[in-house]
C-alpha cells in the first residue's frame, strides 16, 4: 500500500484527499492519502513520525510551507526561487526532497483553458504580492513573457518582487489607469473570496481578448471573472490552478501522471 498526505494546522478543510482519492480510485491504485494535523512545534518529530510510517512524501500546507524547507535534504529550483515548499518526496532513505508545484499549477491551468495562448506576447498584470503572487511571477517569468507588471495595496512588498523578477509596479490606486494594455490580468488576493470584500477594479482598459485569470475558486466567478466576461474577455478560473498543481505529487507517490477533468472539477467544487 503506498501512502501519501498532506500536513497543515490547521487542516481538516484541506480538498487534497479528494483530488488524491479521486484519482486512487479511478487508476485502481490501491494507495493511501490523508490529511495530518501536526502543529508549528511538533513539526520535526510529526513529520519523522511520517517516515517511520512509511510515506512516500505528502503535501505541504499553511503554515508549515516555508519551515518545511530546513528538514528537506534537497530543495528544487522552484522551492528555492519562490522560497516556499509544497510537495515534498521522502527517499528510501528517508531523505526528504522539497519541490514547489504552484507555478506549474498555475501555467498548466491557464494553457488548459486557453490553448493558444502565446506566452511570449503576453503582457501581464499580477495584483498581490504574498506568496500566490510569488509562484505566478515566478512562472511568467520562465515562460518569458514581454512585460511583468505588479500592484499590491503595501507597495514595499510589490517593490521587492519586482526587483527579484524584473517587474514594474504599478501603484495601487492607479491601476485602474495603469493597466491599460494588459493582455494577461491576474488575482492573487484574497479579494473576491466568499465572506471577503470585492476587488475593486475597472477592467475597461484592458487589451482587447484579453485574458482575466482569478486564483480565487469560491465562488468560482467572482465579481472580477463577472466583469471580464461582460466585457467581452477571456477568463480563467482558480479551481485548476488547484488541481494542476496536485499532479506532480500524485505521480511520484503513486506512479501515474493523472488528468485534470471537468468532473473531478464538479467533485471538488461541491466538496464543503
Ligand atoms: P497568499 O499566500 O494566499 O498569497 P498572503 O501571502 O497572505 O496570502 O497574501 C495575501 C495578498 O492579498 C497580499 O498581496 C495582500 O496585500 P498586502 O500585502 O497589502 O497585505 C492581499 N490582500 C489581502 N486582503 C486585502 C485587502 N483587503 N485589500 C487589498 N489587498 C489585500
Amino acid at each position: 500500500m503506498r501512502k501519501a498526505g498532506v500536513i497543515g494546522h490547521p487542516i481538516a478543510h484541506s480538498k487534497s484527499p479528494f483530488i488524491h482519492g479521486y484519482w486512487l480510485q479511478k487508476y485502481g491504485i490501491e494507495g493511501d492519502y490523508r490529511t495530518y494535523d501536526i502543529a508549528p512545534d511538533h513539526l520535526r518529530a510529526g513529520v519523522d513520525e511520517l517516515i517511520k510510517n512509511g510515506l512516500r512524501g505528502f503535501n505541504v500546507t499553511l503554515p508549515h510551507k516555508q519551515h518545511i524547507m530546513e528538514l528537506c535534504t534537497t530543495l528544487s529550483d522552484e522551492a528555492k526561487s519562490i522560497g516556499a515548499v509544497n510537495t515534498v518526496t521522502i527517499s528510501d532513505e528517508g531523505k526528504l526532497h522539497g519541490h514547489n508545484t504552484d507555478a506549474y499549477g498555475f501555467s498548466q491551468n491557464l494553457a488548459d483553458t486557453i490553448p493558444d495562448i502565446n506566452w511570449s506576447e503576453q503582457i501581464a498584470t499580477v495584483i498581490g504580492a504574498g506568496g500566490a503572487a510569488r509562484a505566478v511571477m515566478q512562472s511568467l517569468s520562465q515562460k518569458s513573457v514581454t512585460e511583468i507588471r505588479i500592484t499590491n495595496r503595501t507597495k514595499q512588498s510589490a517593490e521587492n518582487l519586482a526587483s527579484e523578477y524584473n517587474a514594474r509596479v504599478i501603484d495601487w490606486h492607479q491601476k485602474n489607469e495603469l493597466i491599460t494594455g494588459t493582455t494577461l490580468l491576474v488575482n492573487t488576493t484574497s479579494l473576491g473570496m466568499k465572506g471577503q470584500d470585492d476587488l475593486d477594479i475597472d477592467l475597461s482598459g484592458l487589451a482587447s481578448r484579453a485574458i482575466v485569470y482569478d486564483i480565487v475558486y469560491v465562488p468560482l466567478h467572482t465579481s472580477l471573472l463577472q466583469q471580464a466576461e461582460k466585457l467581452g474577455f477571456r477568463i480563467v478560473t482558480g479551481i485548476g490552478m488547484l488541481l494542476h498543481q496536485a499532479r506532480p505529487g500524485f505521480e511520484v507517490w503513486f506512479g501515474q501522471f493523472p488528468d485534470v477533468t471537468e468532473e473531478l472539477e464538479q467533485i471538488i467544487l461541491t466538496k464543503k
